[in-house]
């Protein structure tokens, strides 16, 4: 992926085949759009797009970020959805009290699973840590069930850690 900051290169999406492909080809994009960029709003932003552009069956994906104890909406891409989440409740809240990835093949089964869009059928939500804490997670909704495995829960923690590292998180 070339020249950082071409977007005309990296929004030329290669021939891509399989789950493994996608995954890998998120994360490169996600890599190649925040180099050179501190801001957590431009690069959530681009993020949230690179990732609901590149996997298909993804009706929503997007940031919620910790402020003043909750998790509150960040940048996104797909319908408008609920604005602020309590730590503990839901699919986002549990990632962030239990610290690790949720992945969720039905959503109608997790008890207290938040319906932002009643279309959405499975989840994975992944935290995102930075010194030790939470900082927010990023959230992926789709219309089918099963959507999410481990794959994508690894190229999601891999794009976590880049962005925790790679932000200035003035919360
Ligand atoms: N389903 C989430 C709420 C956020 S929306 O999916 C965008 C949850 O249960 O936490």
């Amino acid at each position: 992926m070339k020249e950082r900051g071409d977007l005309i290169v990296e929004n030329q999406q290669p021939n891509i085949k399989t789950r493994e492909e996608a995954c890998r080809w998120a994360v490169m994009r996600v890599r190649a759009l925040i180099a050179d960029e501190q801001d957590w709003v431009v690069n959530t932003a681009n993020a949230a797009a690179a990732i609901f552009e590149s996997w298909k069956e993804v009706s929503w994906a997007g940031f919620y970020l910790i402020r003043q104890g909750e998790l509150v909406l960040g940048p996104f891409q797909g319908k408008p959805a609920c604005r602020r989440i309590q730590v503990g409740k839901g699919v986002c809240g549990t990632a962030v009290s239990e610290r690790r990835t949720q992945i969720v093949p039905d959503v109608h089964q997790f008890p207290g699973h938040i319906a932002c869009d009643g279309g959405s059928n499975s989840e994975i939500v992944v935290p995102m840590m930075r010194e030790g804490e939470v900082i927010g997670v990023i959230d992926l909704d789709s219309y089918s069930f099963n959507r999410f495995d481990e794959r994508e829960g690894q190229a999601l923690e891999q794009i976590a850690r880049m962005l925790a590292q790679g932000c200035d998180w003035n919360l």
